[in-house]
């Protein structure tokens, strides 16, 4: 069964402090990176937002917006995950689904040809942040999802890409210990906590260039 690919990318990682927009190149519609199957939609990007707060040390705030040069077509593979409200929380042990191209092993090796997704329960912040995990390395800007065996998580390469939870993107794959260790959860940067700073910045560009965008 083929999975619904996801419109992943409208809100990407920060992948380097300095990344020129020149260097990323946003494909829609995507199911196996080897093959063209004939689905993709590429598009450049035309303006990218770091959050002007990130913090590549503590990878607090690792968010990005990027405005597309050209509109993406809504098909049957491609459509719209949507984003939580603002200050919105999901409670500890609620079911989310991450999605993306990265490691299937914690040792990497190679990566898989076509998405992969997997089902995680949320994490409380309290537990995460706590001695026996992230030791206080978890801020309020962080959400952490996985089981407490471990086995299941998201790994190199899957940064960026979503963390769904109730039909929304709750998470962006931001960072970890290792991959699917059991006393360490996924790390997601909390997109709920930046929903204001999305609508703030889309309507800003929107009203500074409202000719031809
Ligand atoms: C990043 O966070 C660390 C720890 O809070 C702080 O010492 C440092 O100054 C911050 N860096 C930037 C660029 O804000
Ligand atoms: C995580 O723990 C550190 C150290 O105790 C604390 O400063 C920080 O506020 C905690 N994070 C959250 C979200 O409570």
């Amino acid at each position: 069964m083929e999975l619904p690919s996801l419109l992943l990318c409208v809100l990407l990682k920060v992948l380097a402090v300095n990344c020129e927009v020149e260097n990323i190149l946003i494909v829609a519609g995507d199911y196996s990176l080897s093959i063209y199957e004939g689905t993709e939609q590429e598009i450049l990007p035309k303006i990218v937002v770091p959050h002007p707060e990130y913090n590549s040390t503590t990878n607090n705030n690792d968010i990005m917006l990027v405005k597309l040069k050209a509109p993406v077509y809504l098909n049957s593979y491609v459509s719209i995950a949507l984003l939580p409200r603002h200050g919105a929380t999901i409670p500890e042990g609620r079911m989310c689904r991450v999605s993306g191209w990265g490691y299937t092993s914690p040792s990497g090796g190679q990566i898989p040809s076509t998405l992969r997704t997997v089902k995680l329960p949320i994490v409380s912040t309290q537990k995460c942040n706590s001695s026996e995990s992230f030791d206080g390395d978890i801020t309020e800007n962080m959400l952490c999802a996985g089981y407490s065996i471990g086995g299941k998580d998201a790994c190199q390469g899957d940064s960026g890409g979503p963390l769904v939870c109730e039909g929304r993107v709750y998470g962006i794959v931001s960072w970890g210990r290792g991959c699917g260790e059991a006393q360490y959860p996924g790390v997601y940067a909390a997109v709920a906590k930046y929903r204001r700073w999305i609508d703030n910045t889309i309507f800003s560009y929107y009203s500074r260039c409202n000719n031809h965008n």
